[in-house]
């Protein structure tokens, strides 16, 4: 086996090499295909000679649709029917739908996205089924662990056997957690292998950066771009978290779909920082020196990482990009948002701040209309 080497941390991570299969027209689907990196996998695939179907209810902002797959179904997968139509023929589905968000919007939509994330989970597994997938790829979440596992800044790395006995900070994690077994459970009883990787907060271009739904890397090249004086942050800013660029998420997936690994496997990096030095690396890039302003918001767990022992073992590879180099690359595509916004005479100035999105239950309120039965007899 070949191998490269890169750094990361200061550490140099050796990782085997790999070329993606050529896809030669198999058809695979991707349920939210349209998002942040669905849209990233789409394109990777499509490239390679896949046949890809994206099924989304939102269209992308930042491409074209033929860009990234050769079929978009523009439709709610929380409909089985949707599900169903769109794995037709599919060798392959990968699921990256979900009502997703960064801490101002997790905590605050609890109901809504469980049902929601709940029941495209639910659809695309089985429609994957109904449809004689041999793979099926489900994106899960750091979020699943259990919280008592996470009360440190200093955490060592989140081994995946954490996960159980459960108590996630909250419904995402749990949704998350439920839906991972219940994928097992098909891979157990049906003839469907089953992928699953649990992602580590994963950022980059493209990615959503405004609007509440943005994590923190999003958000912290927001403010130091837009502040002038100060930069917010929510919280004592000591809470430290791991974070992967969605050049390692996209190859981590793409290695994990072609390897036999049927763990669910960490993806992060095990770079770990607190926020304070975080948002600190994002003023670097133009040196900026401004004070930091903490404020109260919705933190989440105080200590995060990834162990990545498994992800060595079962794909001789892990993540190794660095915060600085990614966070770079994602401050500069940001800039060039915000500056482009300016040009088209945006109201630019709030974005010194983040929000918490509020919840609503429009999208619920679409689904589960009385049945209109004509009168027997
Ligand atoms: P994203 O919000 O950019 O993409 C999700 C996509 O799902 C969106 O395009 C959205 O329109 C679509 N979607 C939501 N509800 C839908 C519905 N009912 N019908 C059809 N499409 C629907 O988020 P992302 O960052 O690309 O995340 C992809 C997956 O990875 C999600 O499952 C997310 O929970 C998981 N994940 C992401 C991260 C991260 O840091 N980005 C971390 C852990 C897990
Ligand atoms: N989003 C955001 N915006 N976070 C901020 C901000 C801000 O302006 N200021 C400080 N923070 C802090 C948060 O309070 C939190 O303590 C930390 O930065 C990281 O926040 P997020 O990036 O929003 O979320 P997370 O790391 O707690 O969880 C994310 O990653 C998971 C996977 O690792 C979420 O996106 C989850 O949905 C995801 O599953």
């Amino acid at each position: 086996m070949s191998e490269e080497s890169k750094v990361s941390n200061g550490n140099v991570v050796t990782n085997a090499s790999f070329i993606l299969p050529a896809g030669n027209g198999t058809k695979v689907c991707i349920g939210g295909g349209a998002g942040f990196i669905g849209s990233h996998i789409a394109k990777r695939l499509k490239e390679n000679g896949y046949h890809v179907t994206v099924v989304d209810w939102k269209k992308n902002q930042f491409m074209a649709v033929d860009e990234f797959c050769d079929v978009f179904v523009h439709d709610d997968l929380r409909k089985l029917e949707v599900a169903v139509e769109s794995c037709l023929g599919c060798k392959h589905v990968y699921n990256l739908a979900a009502e997703m968000g960064g801490m101002g919007f997790i905590c605050s939509n609890e109901s809504v996205l469980s049902w929601s994330n709940t029941a495209i989970s639910m659809n695309l597994l089985e429609a994957a089924r109904r449809c004689g997938a041999s793979q099926f790829f489900y994106a899960s979440s750091a979020c699943a662990y259990n919280e008592a596992k996470q009360e440190d800044t200093n955490n060592p790395g989140l081994k995946e056997s954490d996960a159980w006995p459960a108590r996630p900070q909250d419904m995402y994690g749990l949704e998350k957690l439920y839906s991972e077994e219940m994928a097992l459970t098909y891979g157990r009883d049906f003839n469907m292998e089953i992928r699953i990787a649990r992602f580590h907060n994963v950022y980059g271009p493209r990615g959503t950066w405004k609007g509440g739904r943005e994590k923190a890397p999003a958000a912290f090249c927001r403010k130091v771009i837009t502040s002038t004086s100060e930069v917010e942050i929510w919280g004592d800013g000591k809470q430290t978290r791991s974070f992967t660029y969605i050049d390692d998420c996209v190859e981590g997936v793409l290695r994990l779909m072609n390897s036999d690994c049927k763990d669910v496997i960490n993806l992060g990096t095990t770079e770990m920082v607190d926020m304070i030095s975080f948002v600190k690396c994002a003023m670097s890039f133009e040196n900026k020196n401004m004070p930091l302003k903490y404020i109260e918001g919705p933190v989440g767990v105080r200590g995060r990482n990834s162990n990545n022992d498994l992800i060595r073992e079962k794909l001789g590879w892990e993540p190794s990009i660095s915060i600085v180099d990614g966070l770079r690359k994602t401050y500069f595509w940001i800039k060039e948002e915000v500056e482009k916004e300016r040009r088209e005479g945006k109201i630019t100035n709030n974005y010194n701040k983040s929000e918490v999105v509020e919840q609503v239950d429009d999208s619920l309120m679409k689904l589960g209309n009385p049945v209109k039965r004509s009168k027997l007899n």
